[in-house]
């Protein structure tokens, strides 16, 4: 993977008081020879929501894995609140997982089970509810989506938007301290698409959960986000509000942002930065 010289954090606003929930620190990562973290620190704060932008394939759900542990840095730190969780093993893991939500790329609905059942999976396995506690925190979660009455429908009779708040209702059933979207929007005509980021702006007003969204859908970046970060090559190189990434002259940040970022265009650019 071709490497950019460094280029100074494009930083578009101070960052907030809330205190630190989850902080990558130096983290590295990569599969044989690619090179996808390449020392990014990352700090998601209290009740914020913190948009990851960034090219197709550049490692944006790499991110997001790393904060929940699925995969672990080869190098750096992760950090959950105080706790250093990159190195825990996995026993310890099980009392800080039920803490996020976790809103996969791919709504992985298990197409066995109804709306309901799914909603009802992580109660069954992490907590020790009754069927009846069980089935009234499915009810309320399926009303926060906008989705009431809706617990006896197969994945398969539900439409993508309806899926993805399923899937939306199902994060939320443990009431985790931070929601991870990734690509929320993504498939969504723009008026279903607009559903799902109200949402994000709900539960955030609501649960006052600290969110983290991935997403290369602009629309939603400028709805959603407190602050914004965008992925390249390996590091960060944008910092910032809605308004700010907007005001930027950096070609590479302006083109993703005007939804211009033709391959080649992308390689001359990066070639140009690193000469
Ligand atoms: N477990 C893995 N093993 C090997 N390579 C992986 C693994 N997970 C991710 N990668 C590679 O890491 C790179 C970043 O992947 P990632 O899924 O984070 O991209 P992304 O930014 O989320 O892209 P998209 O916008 O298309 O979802 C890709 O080249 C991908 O093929
Ligand atoms: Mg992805």
């Amino acid at each position: 993977m071709s490497r950019m010289a460094d280029v100074p954090l494009q930083r578009g606003a101070e960052p907030s008081n809330g205190s630190a929930v989850v902080r990558l620190v130096g983290v590295h990562k990569r599969f044989d020879a690619l090179v996808v973290l390449d020392g990014i620190d990352l700090t998601l704060r209290e009740g914020e929501t913190t948009v990851v932008i960034g090219e197709s394939g550049v490692g944006k759900s790499v991110i997001l894995k790393h904060i929940v542990r699925l995969l672990k840095p080869d190098q750096g730190e992760v950090y959950f609140r105080d706790r250093r969780i990159d190195n825990l093993p996995e026993r310890d893991l099980a009392a800080i997982r039920p803490r996020f939500g976790y809103l996969f790329q791919l709504n992985a609905l298990f197409d066995s089970m109804t709306a309901g059942q799914n909603i009802a999976f992580p109660l069954v396995e992490h907590t020790r509810k009754t069927r009846d506690e069980v089935a009234e925190i499915v009810q309320q979660k399926l009303v926060m989506v906008g989705l009431g009455g809706m617990q006896d429908r197969w994945p398969a009779e539900l439409s993508g938007g309806q899926k993805k708040r399923i899937a939306l209702a199902r994060a939320i059933a443990l009431d985790p301290e931070i929601i991870l979207y990734d690509e929320p929007t993504t498939g969504l005509d723009p008026p279903r698409a607009d559903e799902i980021n109200e949402l994000i702006i709900k539960l955030k007003r609501e649960l006052k959960v600290t969110s983290v969204v991935v997403t290369h859908d602009m629309a939603s970046v400028r709805k959603v986000a407190d602050r914004i970060l965008m992925l390249d090559h390996g590091k960060f190189i944008f910092d910032g509000t809605f308004e700010a990434i907007m005001k930027t002259d950096d070609p590479r940040i302006r083109c993703f942002v005007e939804g211009r970022c033709p391959d080649e265009v992308l390689k001359t650019l990066h070639g140009a930065a690193s000469k």
